[in-house]
């Protein structure tokens, strides 16, 4: 209980003096008033004066105070009659909140005894701030409170009464709060909410509320109050890019990181806790090539890209928070697919079915074909070297195949012309297509015997129809146009009858007898056989046959001997 300044000030409070009438001099009854807390010593009024009683005679007549209570709180001064204070007087001890506080002191006097009732009122000093019954508040209030939401709070304490007691409230400057100050039985103070809380702006928002009392000077006590902000899921997740973009190699092996997205949530805990998904399911068949991690947002690949299905992909990217109505938000993954070369050249090959053979003619189309993009598509082409024909190029990646030299099924009745083409990725792919070529055949041989002339020798007398020799004749072309056919060339200078002598089969050409010869009337003849193959037109060559007849013992000797030399030589010059 200090005093409110130094010790130099002491209060005092006018002291009273109500003398009772006459009737109570007997038990004078006295009143008098003094602050509390004041200094021992203090004066508070002359008894003896008072009391009407000669100062002297105090002393004498042994005035004393009597101890009402245990602590003797005033005393009188003998010499001057004075009363004053002797104990430290504390109003708030003695009466507690009661308004009027006052201390009933008796005394006495000897010669003759009497007995003195004083009442001295304890007047109330405003020795005490008020207090509040917690020094440290945590509230949680909602952030979506409406503005004008009310918020008693408890009432500070003063001990001291009257005006001196609590008078007012007053905030520390805040935004959005203010209080009100309730008067009735107690002074109660009260939270307004003057502006929408937003726990993203201010989560936290400090008051210091003090309370004022009626005091001169004023005293106060305040308390510190915490606002706790609580969220409610008012924010959408917010990407942190609008587009993003993303470049993967085809064939990348599946868990390859893509990309991460990344959304942010201004409320807290689920309110602000993003889910990640793909949405746009229309295009399922594009998002179940990815998959997004839920937590993270990274973006990996879950099955293999073939740049020659797909050279990109758009996905719309969700973004959920966890409120109890969620909010989403969304935005664009643009990936796209980097070729490898992976796809060899294709070759197709189309037969032209050309006749003709001629140097400079086409023969075949040739098509390139690569499924992959810029230079693992660029192709080149060539054929095996040593064949009589060549690739011209028509198109980018479209060739003739020309023939660049005679043909001749004889020599070379077919190609193998490989065809490679080959690509400028790295490394390199290529192919091979191998064209069989047939060269056709024209009629451009002659059968051909293998001998100029043919000789025959027949016994005499030898049995009709006896197969007597064969011919043969070959045609290096083939089927129709080697098709031999034999017969007989009836030699104009030749009188002879040949057909009813001799006869050929145009199939096998067995020369057959048609007769039996008699040496001693025909000992040679000569015919010519040709032999014709079925090309058109017919190609032929002829072949001349001799026949001798040779002399079996069939006659009786005779004149014939100066003959046989003769004809023995005839033979000889046929042979030569
Ligand atoms: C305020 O909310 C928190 C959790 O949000 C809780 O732990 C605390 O007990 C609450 N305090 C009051 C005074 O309701
Ligand atoms: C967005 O977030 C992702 C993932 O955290 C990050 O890689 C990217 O750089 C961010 N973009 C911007 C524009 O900050
Ligand atoms: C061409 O190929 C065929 C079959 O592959 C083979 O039988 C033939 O001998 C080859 N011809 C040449 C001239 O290489
Ligand atoms: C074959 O003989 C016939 C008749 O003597 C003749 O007309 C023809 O030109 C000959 N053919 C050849 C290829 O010598």
């Amino acid at each position: 209980m200090l005093r409110p300044d130094g010790s130099s000030s002491v209060w005092i409070y006018v002291v009273f003096l109500l003398l009772d009438c006459y009737l109570e001099a007997v038990f004078g009854h006295l009143s008098y008033s003094v602050s509390e807390e004041v200094d021992r010593g203090t004066f508070v009024g002359n008894i003896a004066k008072d009391l009407n009683l000669n100062v002297q005679e105090l002393e004498t007549r042994m005035f004393q105070i009597v101890a009402g209570s245990k602590t003797k709180y005033f005393e009188v001064n003998l010499k001057t009659g004075a009363l004053y204070v002797n104990e430290r007087i504390d109003r708030e001890e003695l009466c507690g909140d009661e308004a009027k506080c006052s201390l009933n002191v008796e005394a006495v006097i000897n010669n003759p005894l009497k007995l003195y009732r004083f009442e001295i009122t304890v007047l109330d000093v405003n020795d005490n701030s008020p207090s509040f019954p917690k020094t440290f508040l945590s509230m949680n209030i909602s952030e979506n409170t409406v503005i004008g939401a009310k918020f008693p709070m408890n009432p500070a304490v003063d001990s001291d009464v009257g005006k001196n007691s609590v008078n007012a409230y007053k905030l520390s400057q805040s935004n959005y709060f203010a209080v009100v100050t309730h008067k009735g039985d107690s002074v109660a103070p009260e939270l307004v909410l003057q502006k929408a809380l937003d726990r993203e702006k201010q989560a936290v928002v400090k008051l210091v509320l003090t309370a004022i009392d009626g005091g001169t000077p004023a005293k106060s006590g305040s308390m510190t109050i915490l606002v706790n902000v609580l969220d409610i899921n008012d924010n959408a997740p917010v990407f942190n890019q609008t587009l993003y973009k993303a470049k993967v190699y085809e064939n990348a092996k599946i868990g390859t990181f893509i990309v991460t997205v990344h959304a942010t949530d201004l409320d807290a805990g689920q309110n602000g806790e993003v889910v990640y998904s793909f949405s746009g399911m229309g295009r399922g068949k594009q998002t179940n090539v990815f998959e997004i991690e839920e937590k993270t947002g990274i973006i990996k690949i879950k099955r293999n890209i073939d740049f020659e299905e797909n050279n990109a992909f758009e996905i719309r990217v969700q973004a959920s928070d966890g409120g109890p109505s969620p909010h989403t938000s969304h935005a664009k993954l643009l990936i796209e697919v980097l070729d490898v070369n992976d796809n060899a050249p294709e070759i197709t090959v189309t037969s032209l079915l050309n006749t003709d053979a001629s140097i400079g003619t086409a023969i075949a189309l040739v098509s390139i074909f690569d499924k992959d993009s810029s230079n693992n598509a660029m192709v080149n082409c060539k054929i095996s070297n040593n064949v009589p024909f060549k690739l011209e190029s028509n198109y980018k990646n479209y060739y003739s195949l020309v023939v660049d030299g005679p043909l001749d099924r004889e020599k070379a009745p077919h190609y193998n012309i490989s065809i490679t083409a080959a690509d400028e990725g790295s490394p390199p792919l290529s192919s091979t297509s191998v064209i069989f070529v047939h060269v056709s055949d024209v009629n451009d041989n002659k059968p051909h015997f293998s001998e100029s002339t043919v000789n025959i020798f027949i016994k005499e007398n030898s049995p009709t129809g006896a197969i007597i020799k064969t011919v043969s004749a070959d045609d290096a072309d083939t089927d129709q146009n080697g098709k031999v056919t034999y017969s007989l060339l009836q030699d104009n200078r030749n009188s002879l009858p040949l057909s009813s002598m001799i006869n050929i089969n145009s199939e096998t050409g067995y020369i057959i007898s048609l007769q039996s010869f008699n040496h001693e009337e025909l000992t040679t003849f000569e015919f010519k056989v040709q032999a014709t193959d079925s090309g058109v037109p017919p190609l032929s060559s002829n072949v001349t046959v001799n026949v001798f007849i040779l002399d079996e013992n069939d006659n009786n000797p005779s004149i014939l001997a100066p003959y046989s030399d003769l004809l023995i030589m005839n033979i000889f010059k046929h042979l030569k």
